[in-house]
């Protein structure tokens, strides 16, 4: 987490780098900093708590004129939200600043070798790294070999995206990652270092990608890099097709809401891009792979967990592979016996997620076949294996993902079919999957009204449903939960008298998703169950299986088309949520204590 932005050039720095910040704030937003190397000769720091408007606002009472300059906008990891653990941090003798992304597990044991006599400002583990180089140069190394020797020092465990300014060459921006995104964007009038291409779009489109280990020196005309070695090499700029329109807001209030409407043209992308002459179209060395595996594993971390339960069900159904969906955090570090021949599958929106990157590092050092279905490509989920599919969602900046878990869906339903070896309905099921989803997000005004009833003024809150609508319920609560705070839980509605009917009081909501007719009427008794003590209950079911007094009614799903329940059932919850948080007044985009892509462990 955390974004990190540095300019280089001939225009102000300033302004540039605090609509970077913005556009980084999904990355983290508890304190944000700005250090400018002034055209007078001064640098200056400005720090402060809270919201990158926040410091904007303290900006304006200095004069920072300068045309290069850092700032970060931090998720906090080491020590609290504070102006003092806020970034830029600078070490003990003025000379150097550094933003950090990532963690140094190791700071402890280096601050104790290296560090003794040094008064520390802050409880971050960053500033150990600040002041490793200013000791290393002090002793008379160059600023690249103190701040090489300092990298050296970070243990395995250790992840990082550093950028670092000499106040004696305030215009060279130095810096190196590892198992932390960063980027170098190119252009005539400057060169930037970015955690996010996307933070970089009113600039450039052009960006040159840090490998692991490697070191960059950026001057505002010259990007030289450095391999782990120390030797010198050239690489590049790759040119990102992205349109600059696609990262912003628009007319809506929130980008969830943007991103919650888009989802019925981001299937119609996936349907384009995935399918020839009527057919699923997928690479034949992926296909091939995953037809030799005897079970798939299925890692990722929350929404995209919740995504790959639901595609395990169109992996074992449709092409007959046993399949596995796991938890990362849990995978990395306490897995059950992998099979003889097994493929891997990662699920990311952001391709940076450290417990899924964790997983993957045990992947390849077992050398077990892998594919990352990604929207960010270019990301080290995506680099790092031996196959990569892209979800195409286009840019996903609210922190509460939404179309990237459709798109998550509905790329595992493609695959799926390919590795089955075709299906000639699917595209015209999935055009018309991609109608019906257009006219539930049409129906957005109802569910407003639905949220203020049931949902606003209350404390805790039930998803409950059968087979594939249980799966829906974990990512209905956990959208919920995110963005409005309410204690919301999702399960199998056949637990629910198993403990949990116990919590259901006079008003308590029990939202009953149904849309597998196998088991439709089993939810419905589930439901009765708790409307029997007290509860309030709302259904959300297909319209083939509705009667006169369902809450929300979605477009009929029948035969097989019935297993798409969840990509219409997921529209709803994710409008309940988002007018659920609007309701109480809450800043949808930006739920307290998160950040988008959760780069730490
Ligand atoms: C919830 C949410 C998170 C992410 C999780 C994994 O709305 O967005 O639960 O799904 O942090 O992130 P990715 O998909 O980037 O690996």
């Amino acid at each position: 987490m955390c974004g990190i932005i540095g300019y280089t050039g001939i225009n102000e720095a300033l302004p540039f780098l605090l609509s970077g910040l913005e556009k980084l704030e999904y990355r983290g937003y508890d304190s944000a900093g700005v250090y400018v190397h002034t055209d007078d000769g001064r640098d200056m720091l400005v720090k402060e708590k809270g919201r990158v408007k926040d410091l904007e606002e303290k900006t304006k009472s200095y004069d920072l004129s300068g045309k290069s300059g850092i700032a970060h906008t931090r998720w906090a990891t080491h020590g609290e939200p504070s102006v003092a653990n806020a970034h830029p941090h600078v070490s003990d003798d003025g000379r150097y600043y550094l933003v950090h992304n990532g963690v140094i597990e190791n700071y402890k044991e280096l601050k104790q070798t290296y560090l003794s006599g040094v008064v520390f400002k802050s409880q971050t583990d960053t500033e150990v790294a600040v002041q490793l180089v200013g000791k290393f140069a002090a002793e008379g190394l160059s600023t690249l070999a103190a701040f090489r020797k300092m990298i050296n020092l970070l243990n395995d465990n250790s992840s990082y995206a550093f950028l670092l300014v000499d106040t004696k060459t305030p215009d060279l921006l130095y810096t190196a990652k590892s198992k932390s995104p960063l980027l170098v964007g190119v252009s005539k009038s400057a060169n930037v270092v970015t955690s996010d291409a996307t933070a970089m779009l009113n600039l450039t489109k052009d960006f040159i990608e840090l490998q692991d280990g490697e070191i960059a020196i950026v001057s505002k005309t010259d990007v030289k890099l450095y391999n782990e070695q120390g030797e010198y090499f050239t690489r590049q700029p790759f040119h990102l097709n992205i349109d600059p329109q696609a990262a912003e807001k628009g007319a809506y209030p929130f980008f969830m809401l943007k991103e919650i409407d888009e989802q019925a043209i981001v299937a119609r992308h996936l349907i384009q891009h995935y399918f020839v002459d009527g057919l699923p179209h997928i690479d034949d060395a992926i296909l091939n792979s995953i037809k030799q595996a005897d079970r798939l594993y299925i890692i990722a971390a929350g929404t995209s967990y919740h995504a790959g339960l639901i595609g395990r069900r169109f992996f074992e159904k449709w092409a007959g592979i046993p399949t596995e969906v796991h938890i990362a955090s849990e995978f990395a570090y306490d897995h059950p016996l992998i099979s003889q021949k097994p493929f891997f599958i990662f699920i990311s929106q952001s391709g940076e997620t450290a417990d899924s990157i964790q997983v993957l590092e045990l992947v390849k050092r077992a050398h077990y076949a892998s594919l990352t279905l990604a929207n960010v490509m270019n990301s080290t989920l995506t680099r790092d294996v031996d196959f990569a599919l892209p979800l195409l969602a286009g840019p996903e900046i609210a922190v509460a993902s939404t179309k990237a878990y459709t798109a998550q869906i509905i790329t595992q339903i493609i695959l799926a079919a390919a590795v089955a070896g075709g299906h000639t309905e699917l595209q015209g099921q999935l055009s018309r999957l991609a109608v019906d989803m257009q006219a539930v997000i049409d129906g957005k005004d109802h569910i407003k009204v639905l949220a203020d009833d049931y949902l606003v003024n209350t404390d805790r809150a039930f998803y409950i449903g059968r087979g594939a609508d249980a799966d829906v319920t974990l990512e209905a609560a956990l959208k919920l939960k995110e963005i409005s705070y309410t204690l919301v839980e999702g399960f199998a509605a056949g637990e629910l008298k198993h403990g949990t009917i116990s919590l259901i009081e006079h008003g308590t909501p029990v939202i009953g998703l149904i849309s597998q007719s196998k088991m439709a009427g089993l939810t419905r008794s589930n439901l009765e169950e708790t409307i029997a003590r007290g509860a309030k209950t709302m259904t959300i079911v297909t319209k083939n299986l509705a009667n006169a007094t369902d809450e929300i009614v979605l477009p009929e799903l029948t035969g097989e088309m019935e297993m798409f329940g969840p990509i219409l059932e997921a529209i709803p919850i994710q409008l309940l949520a988002y007018y659920t948080s609007l309701g109480r007044k809450l800043d949808v985009d930006h739920p307290r204590n998160l950040a988008k892509s959760v780069t730490v462990q």
